[in-house]
C-alpha cells in the first residue's frame, strides 16, 4: 500500500473533485471564505479560461465569473462572437481572499503560496476537461500556468505551450480593466479584446 499522496488529488471526474475541493485544507484561505469555487463548463470544452481567484460574488454564489469582472467577460467575448457557456471556465485560486472592512469585503491578492497550495486543483481540472486552448487570464493565472518567469506586459496575446504541450495564452484579467480610470478603461478593455480575438479561429 502506497501512502496517501496529499499533493495531488486525483479524483477520476470534476463532481468527485468538487466535493474533494470542498474539504480542501491545504492552505489557511478555506476558512474566511464561504466556500470552494470550482470551475464550470462543459467537461468537454475545448477552451478553458483560466482567473485569479474567486470575487466576493462568485464567493457567496460558488460560481466563477458572475460578478462585475465576470459580466466584462462575457461581454468582450460576446463582441467577438464567442460564448462563454461553451468554455470551461476556473481559477487558479479557488477560495476567496480578502479583507474585511467594516461590511465590505476587500480582495487580496493571493500569494504565491496559495497558487501552489491550490496548483493541483488546477492541473486536475485540465486533465479531466483536457482542453486545446488555455488562456490565463491575469499575472495570477499566468503564473499558475507558466511559472514565474513570464511577463504579463511583454508576452500577453502571444501564443505560449504550457509543459503538456497544450496551447495557451495570457491576456489581462478583467478587473484590471475596471480598475483603470474611467478615461483609460475603453484602450485597456480593446487590449483585453485584442488578445482574446486569438480564441476566434479556434473550434468552441
Ligand atoms: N475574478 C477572478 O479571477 N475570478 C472570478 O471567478 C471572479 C473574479
Amino acid at each position: 500500500d502506497r501512502p496517501r499522496d496529499a499533493a495531488a488529488p486525483a479524483p477520476a471526474t470534476l463532481d468527485a473533485m468538487a466535493q474533494d475541493l470542498a474539504a480542501c485544507r491545504r492552505c489557511p484561505l478555506w476558512e474566511p471564505a464561504t466556500q470552494a469555487v470550482r470551475g464550470e463548463g462543459p467537461s468537454t470544452a475545448r477552451i478553458m479560461l483560466v482567473g485569479e481567484q474567486p470575487g466576493d460574488a462568485e464567493d457567496l454564489t460558488g460560481r466563477p465569473f458572475v460578478g462585475p469582472a465576470g459580466q466584462l467577460l462575457d461581454d468582450v467575448l460576446r463582441g467577438l462572437g464567442l460564448d462563454r457557456r461553451a468554455m470551461f471556465v476556473t481559477n487558479a485560486v479557488k477560495h476567496f481572499r480578502f479583507e474585511q472592512r467594516g461590511k465590505r469585503r476587500l480582495h487580496r491578492n493571493p500569494e504565491r503560496a496559495h497558487v501552489h497550495a491550490c496548483g493541483p486543483w488546477l492541473q486536475r481540472e485540465l486533465a479531466l476537461v483536457q482542453p486545446r486552448v488555455v488562456v490565463a487570464l491575469g499575472g495570477t493565472a499566468a503564473l499558475a500556468l507558466f511559472g514565474p518567469d513570464f511577463r504579463l506586459a511583454a508576452q500577453r496575446g502571444q501564443w505560449q505551450r504550457m509543459e503538456s504541450g497544450v496551447r495557451a495564452f495570457a491576456t489581462y484579467h478583467p478587473s484590471a480593466v475596471l480598475r483603470q480610470p474611467p478615461r483609460q478603461r475603453d484602450a485597456w478593455r480593446q487590449m483585453l479584446a485584442a488578445d482574446l480575438a486569438l480564441l476566434q479561429g479556434e473550434p468552441l
